[in-house]
């Protein structure tokens, strides 16, 4: 199957950022972070947001935009870790899990990082969400690569699948 957009997905702090910059690069195509285009849209940061207007008007915000961003096509697209659990992601998108361990987020996320998600601020609260939504995040994938590596190798990994699936 031929899909329109790479749209990556898994657990905050989990490096879809990240590795989503390094494979636009890799690959020449535009990169967009969910979270960004609302803050950018929204004038206003995801706390600001959460806590002005709630949650769910927060997740109402991610199904507008991951609708609108992939009106267009060849992008390679990173949501926020409820993104998925919330919204429902386009067909044609080749879906793709960082997948991570709890332990492992919190030990990478700087105490900035973590203090731009609301969700992360009570630790036990995040780790029951991250129980509750990591078998989606694996289900809803077509492919689910272990965070536990460096940039270059998930790019690599990534790219390898990608050639050969012939899918963009
Ligand atoms: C959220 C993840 C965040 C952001 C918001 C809610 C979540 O994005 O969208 O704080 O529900 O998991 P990152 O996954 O980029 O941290």
């Amino acid at each position: 199957m031929q899909y329109d957009n790479i749209v990556l997905i898994g657990f905050m702090g989990s490096g879809k950022t990240s590795v989503g910059k390094a494979l636009a690069r890799q690959l020449y195509k535009n990169f967009v972070d969910v979270d960004t285009v609302i803050e950018a849209e929204q004038n206003s940061s995801i706390t600001d947001i959460f806590e002005n207007k709630g949650e769910e008007y927060f997740r109402s915000l991610e199904q507008k935009c991951i609708n609108e961003l992939t009106q267009k096509t060849g992008q390679i697209i990173a949501t926020g870790g409820g993104l998925p659990i919330y919204s429902a992601i386009p067909e044609k998108s080749l879906i793709i899990n960082i997948d991570a361990d709890f332990d492992v987020i919190l030990e990478r996320l700087s105490a900035k990082e973590r203090n731009k998600r609301p969700l992360l601020q009570d630790e036990s609260g995040a780790r029951a969400l991250f129980d509750q939504r990591i078998d989606t995040y694996r289900e809803l994938a077509q492919f689910s690569v272990d965070a536990n590596q460096k940039i270059p190798v998930f790019i690599h990994l990534i790219y390898d699948f990608i050639l050969d699936q012939r899918v963009l």
